[in-house]
């Protein structure tokens, strides 16, 4: 089990408790790919990029987890990924042998180069945490974009439509080799939410339960527009987005010049 390891910055992992993203990796795609079709969501991105930005070449994923979106963008671009977890890393290298990632925060890493695109997907905008780390990672992502450079970010619902989960969700995978029941709850702070997951994880090597907190932060669409529009972007929302409880942020980073 991996307890406290620097590298994550994200929820508590003391205790019986495992940090975010770390242990659950290895079943992470298991559990997802059932909801979420990725091929699908890559081809509506490399539209969406094609009429804000046709001569896009190059594509940062930030939060890019187990590279599952790059797998399918990386027939359209050069892609980088970002992510906080040395474990999704990992399977996100291993799907995508010879492109580079990098280990970060989405509030202040720095791969040293600016990219056309920034995708931030599936949420994960969430784990800025808090106001401040809303507007630290709008600048983030804004010293990592060329002049008229695309973002496109994937938010939570918003704060506006919360509700407490007080027992939660629960998802399933039966695999010939994995099982895994998966619970949660999940309570609001103010603007921050605590989540508690359990998961019992079966395989032939065994069965073991991992427990894992996340802390995430709630946004309104206000707060989106601020803190984008104040780095320095034009932000558009599409309700349609991969699905419409989310839709998606499509903001484009003004060049030198240009007024707000
Ligand atoms: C819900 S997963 C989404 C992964 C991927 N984008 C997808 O669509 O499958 C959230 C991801 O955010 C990453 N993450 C959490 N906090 C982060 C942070 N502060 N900076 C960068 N990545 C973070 C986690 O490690 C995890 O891979």
């Amino acid at each position: 089990m991996t307890r406290q390891t620097p590298s994550h910055v994200v929820g508590e992992s003391a205790g019986p408790w495992t940090s975010p993203f770390s242990d659950s990796a290895e079943f992470y795609d298991a559990l997802y790919t059932v909801e979420r079709d990725y091929a699908a969501q890559a081809t509506r991105l490399v539209e969406l990029v094609r009429a804000a930005l046709p001569g896009a070449v190059t594509l940062l994923d930030v939060a890019c987890g187990t590279g599952l979106h790059i797998e399918q963008l990386r027939q359209h671009y050069h892609c980088e990924g970002v992510d906080a977890s040395v474990e999704m890393l990992r399977i996100a290298r291993r799907r995508n042998p010879g492109l580079r990632f990098h280990l970060g925060d989405m509030r202040s890493f720095a791969t040293g180069r600016r990219y056309d695109v920034v995708t931030c997907l599936f949420s994960s905008i969430t784990y800025a945490r808090d106001l401040p780390g809303l507007q630290r990672t709008a600048q983030t992502f804004a010293a990592h974009l060329v002049p008229n450079g695309i973002c496109l970010v994937e938010p939570f619902i918003p704060y506006e439509r919360w509700v407490d989960l007080p027992t939660g969700d629960l998802r399933t995978v039966n695999l010939p080799h994995l099982t895994v029941a998966m619970v949660d709850r999940a309570q609001r702070r103010g603007r921050s939410v605590l989540r508690e997951v359990a998961y019992a994880v079966a395989t032939p090597n065994g069965i073991r339960q991992v427990l894992e907190r996340h802390t995430f932060g709630l946004f309104s669409a206000n707060d989106y527009v601020d803190a984008f529009g104040s780095a320095g972007f034009e932000v558009t929302f599409d309700s349609e987005g991969f699905d419409s409880a989310r839709g998606l942020y499509v903001a484009r980073l003004r060049s030198a010049g240009e007024s707000a």
